[in-house]
């Protein structure tokens, strides 16, 4: 029998997917899925089907999960691919959540948050780095703080404590997900050789010799399942990296070479522009190399290459916190994405 029993809203998502893998793997838990739409792929959990904005459907579909221990909160609304996230829909849609598990759920102990570097205002412009979790919020709202700002004030006095963690640019083995900073690597790779040019930096010159940081999905999941359980951790937020800090300047030539490319000059370009009438080129790619389909549509979010490849300043966050609390699993980033290219290739995902 399970330890935990995890709901988790919006297990279909970059985050949520991850997750729900890890922890259905684990014998301590037990997991169930929440999201509008079935996943894309079979799962070995139940799966709720639901509309977090709607309360009534949220009451009706959560009023008989009696065993969730933890809420581990992965949805998202958002307009479109890259837009602002809206405030008072997503904390309405957190706020659902929890008023129909709280009553139904007895044994509730913990609800996570999944944030980001936005909290820091990553996105904004130019902040202070690297970012720590006691760094005073920034003045422009945002629906981090709101929802944390929720769980704050509904646990007091309750048997359940909240956590939230901080990842920033997530990415794990998921072809068929597009909003992949490698899949967008190794699209645009394959596409420029096809072509015959060499592996340009599509990005801004700024943002080649910037510091950045990623984090890998399923370090995300096993740092969730540590925040979440350890009573010391309980009622905080945390950092979640694979630790380093990259420049793209120094991966890129690194980049070329597994590709069997040259690399070429900064060239900024805006992806979304570009690459939209490629896709007969990544048919071709396809059909040359005898690979699996991904259809181009979800081989990659150009557009969110151009938010990774666009800001001209350090994105940096600091993880001590999180490994003085215990939790020391690093990865080297740069080895990281060349595994992960690797693996698409060893599944004739790309060429
Ligand atoms: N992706 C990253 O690189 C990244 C980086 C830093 C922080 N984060 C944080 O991680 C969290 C999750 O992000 P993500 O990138 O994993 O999001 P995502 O890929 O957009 O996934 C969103 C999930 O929420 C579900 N969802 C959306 N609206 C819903 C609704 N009305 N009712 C029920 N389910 C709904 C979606 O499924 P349906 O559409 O089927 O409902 C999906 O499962 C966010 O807090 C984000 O800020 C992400």
């Amino acid at each position: 029998m399970a330890r935990y029993c995890a709901l988790i809203p919006g297990f279909s998502g970059v985050v949520g997917r991850g997750l729900a893998r890890f922890l259905a793997a684990h014998r301590d838990w037990e997991v169930i899925g929440l999201a509008r739409r079935p996943p894309a792929e079979r799962v070995d959990f139940p799966v709720i089907a639901a509309d977090l904005a709607d309360a009534a459907a949220c009451r009706a579909r959560l009023g008989a999960l009696t065993r969730v221990t933890h809420v581990l909160y992965c949805a998202r609304a958002r307009h479109t691919a890259n837009a602002k996230e809206p405030i008072d829909a997503n904390a309405a849609m957190l706020r659902n959540v929890i008023d129909a598990i709280e009553p139904a759920a007895p044994g509730l102990r913990h609800v996570h948050l999944l944030q980001g570097s936005k909290y820091y205002g990553a996105d904004l412009g130019p902040y202070q780095t690297p970012a720590k979790e006691s760094d005073p919020r920034i003045r422009e709202d945002n629906w981090y703080y709101a929802q944390e700002d929720f769980v704050t004030e509904r646990s007091r006095g309750k048997a359940w404590h909240w956590s939230a963690s901080r990842p920033h640019g997530i990415c794990d083995y998921a072809p068929g997900e597009p909003r992949s900073i490698a899949m967008v690597i190794a699209v645009h790779a394959a596409i420029a050789k096809e072509l015959g040019q060499p592996l340009c930096f599509p990005g801004t010159p700024g943002n080649f010799h910037a510091h950045y940081q990623c984090t890998d999905a399923t370090l995300l999941a096993k740092a969730i399942a540590w925040i979440t359980t350890a009573p010391a951790c309980a009622n905080q937020a945390f950092n979640v990296t694979n630790g380093d800090f990259i420049r793209w300047q120094n991966l890129w030539p690194r980049f070329a070479d597994f590709f069997g490319m040259q690399a070429g000059p900064v060239t900024t370009v805006r992806l979304a522009q570009v690459m939209a009438d490629k896709a007969p080129v990544w048919e071709r790619i396809i059909r040359k190399h005898g690979l699996r389909p991904t259809p181009y549509a979800r081989a990659a979010l150009w557009s969110y290459g151009d938010f990774v490849f666009t800001p001209d300043w350090a994105i940096m966050s600091d993880t001590l916190k999180l490994r003085q609390s215990g939790f020391g699993e690093t990865l080297d980033t740069g080895k990281w994405l060349l595994d992960l290219f690797g693996h698409y290739r060893q599944a004739r995902v790309i060429p």
